[in-house]
């Protein structure tokens, strides 16, 4: 057998998500997320102990998926596989290209979708060092991003838009945290922060899908900070928070507290 014959014998015995695809709409989908490369890197995972098994998808979205993995000891994590799609790399091209931490890394579609993924686990990293609530990053690969699962035994925390809030006022002080503290302690701009890509857990809010932060430094980066800041203040309007003005909360995140190097 070859080698990709072995790892793909090994992963069907791995990774559910293989077997219960196999027909309707969601075939096509999981052909798509599970090409060789793909297959290789979960394989690869698998074997450096990070993630025992594979089972189903928590998400399915344009420009990848997100599958719930549990180690050997059946803890759970969250595995976010970037579809190498031409799609994807249209859109990621310009926030890589564009960071000053990715200089020269441009035109192949692999090697951008590499970078990004290095990204949002860099970016991951540099939330989580500044105390601010994302999951924890695991470790990445090719397309491949494992991190903590934000989640119990019931399944994956709910998206911010779709739950009742108790205290409106104290998420949407949670969430100006995650902007203000962002800016200031990690020196990042999430750049798509919206009610999608914030969970709900007991224990408050957590941010997510931070591939496309910037730092602060970057040149469209307060153009960014302004669209975060009109997007939650849009969404706690309508949730009835006591919101302040999109120019109140600029004005405080840009308020430094003196530290502008980086
Ligand atoms: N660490 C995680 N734990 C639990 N669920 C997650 C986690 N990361 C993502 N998800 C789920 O997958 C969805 C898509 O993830 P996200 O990072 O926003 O990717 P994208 O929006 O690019 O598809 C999220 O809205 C959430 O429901
Ligand atoms: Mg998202």
């Amino acid at each position: 057998m070859s080698s990709y014959e072995e790892a793909y014998a090994y992963l069907e015995r791995r990774v559910d998500a293989l077997k219960t695809n196999k027909t309707g709409d969601e075939k096509e989908t999981e052909a798509e997320v599970f090409d060789k490369k793909t297959l290789m890197t979960i394989y690869e995972f698998m074997k450096d102990g990070y993630i025992d098994s594979v089972h189903y998808p928590i998400s399915t979205g344009k420009e990848g998926n997100v599958f719930y993995a549990t180690d050997e000891e059946n803890e759970p994590m969250a595995l976010k596989i970037f579809r190498t799609s031409t799609s994807t790399f249209k859109r990621v091209a310009k926030y890589v290209e564009g960071d000053p931490r990715f200089k020269g890394v441009t035109g192949n579609r692999w090697k951008l979708i590499y970078a990004w993924v290095n990204k949002e686990f860099k970016n991951l990293d540099r939330y989580m060092q500044a105390g601010i609530p994302v999951p924890e990053p695991i470790t990445f690969a090719q397309n491949c991003l494992l991190m903590e699962y934000i989640g119990d035994e019931t399944g994956p925390a709910p998206q911010l838009k779709d739950v009742v809030l108790e205290d409106p006022d104290e998420t949407y002080e949670d969430v100006l945290s995650f902007i203000i503290d962002g800016w200031q302690e990690a020196h990042l701009v999430h750049g798509d922060l919206s009610e999608y890509n914030i969970l709900m857990t007991e224990d408050g809010p957590i941010m997510i899908d931070v591939g496309q932060a910037m730092t602060k430094d970057h040149y469209n980066a307060k153009e960014l900070l302004e669209r975060d800041i009109h997007n939650i203040n849009s969404f706690f309007r309508k949730r009835d928070a006591d919101v302040v003005t999109d120019a109140e909360v600029l004005e405080e995140t840009l308020s430094d507290n003196g530290d502008e190097e980086e």
